[in-house]
């Protein structure tokens, strides 16, 4: 298995609306999970959609048991992989936040998101997922299913005064990390 380019905004193949998996727990998905997850550890990322490696299909993974360098006082998302999936927003409720993106490096914006979220989806093997969560977990998903229809966090900042640099904003984050 390899870390793989992330393709960066301005690249056409990230504003495709990605096709569903068709096919579970098959030697191809495997592999580009294993790719997504390698690529995903190799820079520290809070989260990935198989479009941010050219691969149009609707497979996110995000979370982490450890404490992760680039969101060092968020809270812990479990691991997950997430196919095919749905959000269904509960309720009206919108929170902002700050989001950056592998895809964007070096940037920071505040983006507003829906506060709680059921989503659904499927594992590798076809097996169910069916969470209902809020707060940070519901913001990283919504981020990476976004990369799914096309959507870089920056096309949902509305307020443009709170998007800038990562080392302008936020000097304390590591020069190391730059996106
Ligand atoms: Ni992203």
């Amino acid at each position: 298995m390899s870390v793989r380019e992330i393709l960066k905004m301005g690249d056409a193949r990230l504003l495709r609306v990605a096709e569903p998996v068709q096919a579970f727990d098959t030697p191809e998905l495997h592999a580009l999970i294993a790719d997504m997850r390698d690529t995903m550890a190799a820079v520290n990322g809070a989260g990935l959609a198989a479009p941010q490696i050219g691969v149009n299909l609707q497979v996110v993974i995000f979370g982490s048991t450890a404490r992760n360098p680039r969101y060092p006082d968020r809270p812990q998302v479990p691991p997950t992989l997430l196919i095919n999936p749905v959000i269904t927003p509960l309720g009206a409720d919108e929170e902002e936040d700050w989001e950056g993106c592998l895809s964007v490096p070096g940037l920071r914006g505040v983006v507003p998101r829906w506060a709680h979220i059921r989503y659904t989806g499927w594992d590798e093997k076809g097996q169910p997922i069916d969470r209902t969560v809020a707060g940070f977990h519901a913001r990283v998903v919504q981020h990476e299913c976004d990369h799914l229809i096309g959507k870089l966090y920056p096309m949902r900042v509305r307020d443009f005064s709170r998007f800038g640099f990562t080392e302008v904003l936020f000097p304390e984050i590591s020069a190391a990390e730059d996106d």
